[in-house]
């Protein structure tokens, strides 16, 4: 069997004030329409046999809502009592599975154009998980990111996997050429995946097990789950083990992360900007910007954020300020 497990754990917190708690970014539905949980899940399902959700339980309903409007039947879901990382959310979903199935592990809240190349990746990614690889997508990068893996590579074998390098190595590596940006999706047999995390991070895999046997109904326990040490599966099984593998991919991929990109988006799709490059997101209010250029409106029922393009990454730190408040 093979299986689609999402990760939907996030809060997106960049993205404010369209994403809330309430409604986390994957959860948004203005890609023509559709929110990208949905475009992960109908562009994945071609190449799976189930749908498993790894995801918090404020998050259940709006899974289920966009799964039956993509009209599967049915899916799979493990319920978190509180986020402990990805080592232990894709550990959670091995676990529920049979040994032998192929995990094809992708994050919820990626934008990816579907089509020969993705599908060509995705199956040779299959093929390699069969023969028993952690496999990784690599796509070429264009800018020294320092938010993303890098992946130093001979073809299909990796040399060594980098997660979140300093500028400086970010720029060493773009200029290398054998480098490229782990897509942050993977695919693997449960069984492959459980022998690496055991033997690399035995503390998560032994506190992932624990919380796991104990669950309830797919939710899992706060206290069991707190136990479990909080590292992503980039740190704990990509960086260290030799079963490594990349696919170099070409598929049009980008990481909704900040408005920054959603701009770049809306532009791609002609979506309406002024001659200084000023948009406006949300509202259909008459707006016109004076003197400023490059600058973002973003209007919710309850909240407007204006904001220049480049600071993007900044819209984090008003998330928190207004959490605090709270
Ligand atoms: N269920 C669950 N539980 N999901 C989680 C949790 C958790 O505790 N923590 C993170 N996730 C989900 C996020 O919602 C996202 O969809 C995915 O797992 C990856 O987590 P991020 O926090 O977004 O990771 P990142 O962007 O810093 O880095 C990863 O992705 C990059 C590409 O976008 C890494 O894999 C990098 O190497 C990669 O380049
Ligand atoms: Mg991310």
């Amino acid at each position: 069997t093979i299986v689609n497990v999402i990760l939907s754990g996030g809060v997106g917190s960049r993205l404010w004030p369209l994403s809330r708690k309430a409604r986390p970014k994957q959860y948004l539905p203005i890609f023509e329409g559709e929110t990208l949980f949905q475009k992960t899940v109908n562009r994945n399902r071609k190449f799976c046999d189930t749908v498993l959700v790894v995801g918090n339980s404020g998050n259940y309903q709006l899974s289920r809502k966009d799964i039956q409007e993509s009209g599967l039947e049915d899916f799979l879901e493990i319920i978190e009592a509180c986020p402990r990382n990805t080592a232990a959310a894709i550990a959670f979903a091995a676990l529920s599975c049979e040994k032998e199935d192929i995990l094809f592990v992708t994050p919820s809240d990626h934008l990816i154009e579907s089509n020969e190349k993705y599908a060509s990746a995705i199956q040779r990614g299959i093929q390699l998980a069969r023969e028993g690889n952690v496999v990784t997508f690599g796509l070429k990068p264009s800018k020294p990111e320092t938010g993303f893996g890098y992946i130093e590579s001979d073809g299909e074998n990796v040399l060594a996997f980098h997660e979140k390098p300093s500028l400086e190595k970010a720029k060493e590596f773009l200029s290398q050429g054998n480098f490229f940006w782990n897509s942050g999706m993977f695919c693997f047999q449960a069984g492959v995946f459980l022998d690496e995390l055991e033997r690399l991070e035995p503390q998560v895999f032994e506190a992932s097990k624990i919380a796991f046997e104990n669950a309830t109904e797919g939710k899992l326990d706060y206290d069991l789950s707190m136990k479990i040490p909080s590292i992503s599966v980039d740190y704990a099984v990509m960086e260290k083990t030799k079963k490594i593998k990349v696919v170099p991919s070409e598929f049009e991929w980008s990481d909704m992360g900040s408005f920054e990109s959603i701009y770049e988006y809306f532009e791609t799709k002609g979506y309406p900007k002024d001659d200084c490059g000023n948009m406006v997101i949300g509202t259909d209010v008459h707006t016109e910007f004076t003197g400023l250029s490059n600058t973002l409106l973003i209007q919710t029922k309850d909240a407007i954020l204006v904001l220049q393009k480049e600071h993007a990454q900044d819209v984090k730190k008003v998330y928190e300020r207004l959490e605090k408040e709270k």
